[in-house]
This record gives structure tokens, C-alpha cells and sequence, in this order.
């Protein structure tokens, strides 16, 4: 029955220009009586960044988890673009969401590659658009293998930001709005 509910359920709407993210009092637990979240509110605006910071098992993950519907919380309510993520279709909140881990893995192949990989029907220009989007298509050129630079294990150890970037930029051609993305970050080896 709940399978058929949620396949029932209208698809989550976002684009670039509305992907506000909204926690309204929101109160979690794994077990009862341990409290994770205790009613916290919070909104991420459509294009901007909030960087979430507390000790270990303060709640960071979970604010992930439930944004994904891993979990659903006990009160409160979590919204994006407005609609109640509890009632659009799991498949369509799951598509506009997009993670970049810190430890981000490149296939070995060229840069080309691992940024289309996300999306392989992707244009060779879709895929220059995005790596203009992240200010990289000039370092990338520069390189003298440009696009066909081979990345990865054995190949070319990109430094480390340049390497996320590929990364998060593999994760945002995923995601056809290219709406939201929840990034770990890099030099942070808590998560
Ligand atoms: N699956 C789980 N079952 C029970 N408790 C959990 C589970 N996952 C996390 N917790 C607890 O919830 C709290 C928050 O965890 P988490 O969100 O992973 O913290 P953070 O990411 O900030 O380090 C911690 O006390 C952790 O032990
Ligand atoms: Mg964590």
C-alpha cells in the first residue's frame, strides 16, 4: 500500500531558480528517547551555499539522510521549492538531490569522461558548459592533453580541489536541473 502511495505521489518540481530547501521545527530520533534534532528550522535559498557545522554526532548526517527520505522526521516538516518532500514521489526527490563526498573517486580515463559520466548522453558543449559554469574549462584546457588528460588511479592525480570539482561536477550533470547539491567538505575528514 505505501508503494503504491508513494508511485501515486505528484514528482518534486525544482529549478535553479527555485530550489529553496526549508527545515521547519523538526524534531528526530533513531531510538526513542535519544533525541537527534530538536526542532530545528533553517532555509537554504535557491543558489545559495550554507555550510552546516557541529561536533561528531551533533546531527550533520542526518540532516542529509532526511533530507532524502532515508528517514522521515517524527514532527516538523522539510520542504523544497515549496512542496512537503513527504508527498512528491521518492525516484523525483532523489534525482534533484545530488552528494559530493569528500573522498570523491575519478574513473581512470580522461577528464572527458568523468565529467560526462554523470550523464552520458550528454554533448561534448553541455559538458564545456559545465565545466565553465565551475570556472574550470580554462584550467582544463591548459593542460596538455586538454578534455582527453587522463585522470584518476593511474592516471593524472588531479590536486585536490580541482579533483572535487571533476567530481561535483559529474554529480551536477546527474541532475537535469542541476538544482541542488550537497557537498561534503574536502578537508574535513568527519562526516
Ligand atoms: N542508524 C542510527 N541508529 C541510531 N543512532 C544513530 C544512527 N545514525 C546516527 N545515530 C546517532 O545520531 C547522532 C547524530 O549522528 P550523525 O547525524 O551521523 O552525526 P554527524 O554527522 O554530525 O557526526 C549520533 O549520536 C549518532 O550516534
Ligand atoms: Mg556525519
Amino acid at each position: 500500500m505505501k508503494g503504491r502511495e508513494k508511485d501515486l505521489a505528484p514528482p518534486l518540481i525544482v529549478t535553479p531558480q527555485d530550489a529553496t530547501i526549508r527545515f521547519e521545527d523538526v524534531y528526530f530520533e533513531y531510538l526513542d528517547g535519544q533525541k537527534v534534532l530538536n526542532g530545528v528550522s533553517f532555509e537554504v535559498p535557491a543558489g545559495k551555499k550554507v555550510a552546516i557545522v557541529g561536533g561528531s554526532g551533533s546531527g550533520k548526517s542526518t540532516i542529509v539522510r532526511l533530507l532524502f527520505r532515508f528517514y522521515e522526521p517524527q514532527q516538523g516538516n522539510i520542504y523544497i521549492a515549496g512542496q512537503n518532500i513527504r508527498e512528491v514521489s521518492l525516484d523525483s526527490l532523489r534525482k534533484a538531490l545530488g552528494v559530493v563526498p569528500q573522498d570523491a573517486v575519478l574513473f581512470h580515463n580522461t577528464i572527458f569522461y568523468n565529467l560526462q559520466y554523470g550523464n552520458i548522453n550528454a554533448t561534448a558543449e553541455e559538458v564545456y558548459q559545465v565545466a565553465r559554469l565551475a570556472g574550470l574549462h580554462d584550467a582544463i584546457l591548459r593542460m596538455p592533453h586538454g578534455y582527453d588528460t587522463q585522470v584518476g588511479e593511474r592516471g593524472l592525480k588531479l590536486s585536490g580541489l580541482l579533483h572535487i570539482y571533476v567530481y561535483s561536477m559529474n554529480v551536477v550533470s546527474q541532475i537535469e536541473t542541476g538544482a541542488v547539491v550537497l557537498s561534503r567538505s574536502p578537508g574535513c575528514r568527519l562526516n
